[in-house]
């Protein structure tokens, strides 16, 4: 019965022209009648562009549909929306529209050639107290100055899976930058996530509040707490790293898709003898690392300053600068 229902569902995929008309009304789809169209809809799958880039196996759970007629589905979304190959001038425009978000530190800015950008995943790595957290706060606020003073005049996502995230320490920051300090606060959502589970449903969400306010930035601080805490047997690592790279690919498809930067916090590996025992490893290991387009490392140095290296970019050097945590800010000295 059960099979007899694919069959049926995958010839009237095979048999239904795959292009119709260039619309973006996801009932156009084949197989996608009103019912599969609201079940999409109602978990975010609500535009071509969100299903072209989704798996056959996310949308054969959403929508009860065999994993063939969902990659059908992906499929034609994929035709209808001209994706695949980007020229390199389409490549070049989009690049024009990369915005560079400004730490406050005028060396930080110039060994991330500008700031941290939109569009992509940059992973900061340290051990405690090294300023991930800190700099994710004067993040949220820099984005919200206008392009000229180094922002996006963008709203934030923050994602606290530690609680730390400190209002107060946003109205300095706000003050040190001459913004509003009641409107840099309400500019930034924050949502505390429980556990990993519960950190991949707002990341999930995220995309509800991104296709109605203006979010150039996302931070998940810290990425890996609860990941590590919620699959610490060693025969969980599997499970842990799928879950993971799931998670990545959300923040990615955010970033992509929204021209949005997405700053992740992660901790290196204090005891030598796990997994691989360079003490200055981020955890989580190949699937963060591949995921994010820049990571920094953060450690303390001489004089209360702060170290950031950046170790992975893709078009800048391995560098190194000094920086200091002020009230007002992330300041040169
Ligand atoms: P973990 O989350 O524990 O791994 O650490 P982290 O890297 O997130 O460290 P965090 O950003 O919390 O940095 C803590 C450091 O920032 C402290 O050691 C302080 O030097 C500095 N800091 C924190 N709050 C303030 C503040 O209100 N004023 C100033 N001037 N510095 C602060
Ligand atoms: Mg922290």
């Amino acid at each position: 019965m059960a099979k007899e229902k694919v069959i049926e569902e995958i010839i009237e995929v095979e048999t239904k022209e795959p292009i119709v008309e260039s619309t973006n009304s996801i009932e156009d789809l084949p197989g996608v009648g009103p019912t599969t169209a609201d079940k999409l809809r109602d978990n975010g799958f609500d535009s071509l562009m969100s299903i072209a880039v989704s798996s056959p196996k996310e949308i054969s759970t959403i929508t009860g549909l065999s994993e063939t007629v969902s990659r059908k589905i992906i499929k034609v979304s994929r035709d209808k929306l001209d994706m695949g190959f980007e020229s390199g001038a389409d490549l070049l425009k989009r690049r024009e529209k990369v915005v560079k978000i400004t730490t406050g530190s005028k060396s930080f800015d110039e060994m991330m050639a500008g700031g941290i950008e939109t569009g992509c995943i940059t992973e900061c790595f340290g051990e405690f107290g090294s300023s991930k957290t800190q700099l994710a706060h004067a993040l949220a606020v820099n984005v919200q100055l206008p392009v000229e003073k180094g922002g996006s005049n963008g709203k934030v996502i923050f994602i606290d899976t530690e609680g730390t995230f400190r209002p107060e320490r946003i109205i300095q920051f706000a003050k040190g930058v001459g913004i509003d300090p009641e409107k840099a606060l309400s500019n930034i959502k924050v949502a505390r996530a429980f556990n990993s589970d519960h950190q991949m449903l707002l990341a999930e969400k995220a995309e509800d509040l991104m296709k109605k306010e203006d979010i150039k930035l996302i931070i998940v601080d810290s990425l890996m707490g609860h990941f590590r805490a919620d699959f610490s047997g060693r025969g969980q690592l599997a499970d842990r790293q799928q879950k993971l790279n799931k998670h990545m690919h959300q923040l990615m498809k955010l970033a992509n898709q929204y021209n949005t930067s997405v700053y992740v916090t992660n901790q290196v590996m204090s005891k030598p003898d796990m997994f691989f025992g360079d003490p200055t490893t981020a955890i989580g290991g190949h699937i963060v690392g591949h995921n994010s387009t820049f990571r920094l490392y953060l450690r303390k140095g001489k004089k209360g300053c702060r170290v950031a290296k950046l170790v992975d970019a893709p078009n800048l050097p391995d560098s190194e600068c000094m920086f200091w945590i002020r009230e007002e800010g992330l300041r040169d000295e």
